[in-house]
């Protein structure tokens, strides 16, 4: 095969053979293929599509491009993922939960990028808590403590890594066939038997409508299940912050509530809806998850995951060097709060990077002391800005001018999980 071709096929809106896609993705990996030429097919793709087959066969070679783990650790090992929301710090929870239930979770996580926050730039927040960690590391933190939330060890879909970064920068990343083939590549190359999906849909999730995220979701179950991994999709809903904590260390904080038998309804549910989809992926289905969180073993997970990763469990969480209250500019109910608004001003106080190097700041992010719903009384605190930064604190102000409305009536508040897909 020859670059060229295989552009011109996908551009003028052909179907691309099994052998063009893999000596496309593997020549990609190795150099042979050009950045350019790369960048010109991810366009084509972008413009074209990719049928079902062609989907399946571009995550198989991405996955080729690197090694698959196989963990074998004593339990029935099954995964999470998010495409990613505002305040999704549901992986903190739902880790040490599903594991305290009997299932083994790896779960490999990655930074934030953008408004939406990474779950090991959160986990950093703990003192001492390490994300790097060996192959081996993994696999005896699985057997011991059951779950490990880390980042991805090196050898994981290279392609991916080489091409999301590529995306990143033509402006290729919203195309459902690249988005699915790159999470599924990872999530299946990592070796979990099982995967959840937590589809996000609404202002502050990649997919905006329920539409798209039913698509992007059935799209990810039918390359799971065509890979031998058994898949099953929650389309959930990300028009409003999930939880009242956003940003980085304030998450630990609620996720650690949440452990302790409290935390926000939305967060609780959305954990156990995952868990009861985990475990039955596990074989695990008589176990009730819900009781297993209000018995303490869940927070007794937690409290080993981290001190296995070299965190102190009980170390004071950092705190913000300014916080800006931002009051209820009238008396009513607080009717809508908008998440992709709440995540850009957490990303400008400093929980989130403009620049994949950059660091991030442990203490900042916003906490909703209001949600949808909730009675709100003029001049009251609404929402606490949190950064070392003050000086952050116009643009998160900006990012928030029409974040929220006070209202004489009631919001329908709907349910936090809108569909499942299997
Ligand atoms: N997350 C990924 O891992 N890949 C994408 O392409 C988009 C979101």
């Amino acid at each position: 095969p020859v670059a060229v071709d295989i552009i011109r096929a996908k551009r003028d809106g052909g179907v691309l053979s099994d052998a063009q896609i893999d000596w496309v993705v593997d020549a990609y990996t190795h150099g042979v293929v050009a950045e350019e030429q790369m960048a010109a097919l991810a366009m084509a793709i972008f413009l074209r599509g990719m049928v079902p087959s062609e989907i399946f066969r571009w995550t198989g070679a991405m996955i080729a491009s690197g090694s698959r783990l196989s963990l074998s650790v004593g339990r029935p090992t099954v995964d999470k993922h998010s495409t990613g929301g505002v305040g999704d710090k549901i992986t903190l929870p739902l880790a040490p939960l599903v594991a305290a239930c009997g299932a083994a979770v790896p779960q490999l996580s990655g930074r934030g990028l953008g408004h939406t926050g990474g779950t090991l730039d959160k986990l950093e927040s703990i003192p001492g808590w390490r994300a790097a960690l060996s192959l081996d590391e993994i696999t005896a933190q699985l057997s011991s403590v059951g779950a490990v939330v880390c980042a991805a060890t090196e050898g994981l879909a290279p392609a991916d890594k080489k091409l999301y970064a590529l995306r990143d920068v033509t402006s290729t990343v919203e195309s459902i066939p690249l988005i699915a083939s790159s999470i599924m590549s990872k999530k299946i190359a990592e070796g979990a038997s099982g995967l959840v999906l937590d589809v996000k849909a609404g202002s502050g999730a990649f997919m905006k409508t329920v539409a798209d995220a039913r698509t992007l979701a059935s799209t990810l179950v039918s390359i799971g299940s065509a890979h031998g991994v058994p898949t099953t999709a929650l389309i959930t809903d990300m028009n409003v912050p999930l939880g009242r904590a956003v940003g980085n260390a304030v998450e630990v904080a609620e996720a650690v509530s949440v452990l302790q038998g409290g935390g926000p309804a939305d967060v609780v549910s959305l954990t156990v809806a995952l868990a009861r989809e985990m475990l039955s992926l596990a074989g695990l289905s008589s176990v009730d998850p819900a009781a297993v969180l209000a018995s303490g073993e869940a927070y007794e997970t937690w409290s080993r995951m981290i001190t296995a990763q070299g965190g102190d469990p009980s170390a004071p969480l950092p705190t913000p060097a300014h916080v800006h209250v931002v009051p209820a500019p009238a008396s009513g109910v607080l009717s809508s709060l908008d998440a992709y608004a709440v995540g850009v001003a957490a990303w400008r106080l400093g929980a989130g990077r403009a620049r994949k190097e950059d660091p991030v700041q442990a203490a900042a992010g916003v906490l909703c002391l209001a949600k949808p719903g909730d009675a709100v009384s003029a001049g009251e605190p609404l929402l606490e800005l949190h950064t070392d930064t003050p000086d952050a604190v116009p643009g998160a102000l900006a990012a928030l001018a029409a974040a929220f409305t006070v209202s004489d009536t009631a919001p329908a508040v709907g349910p936090i999980v809108l569909e499942t897909i299997r």
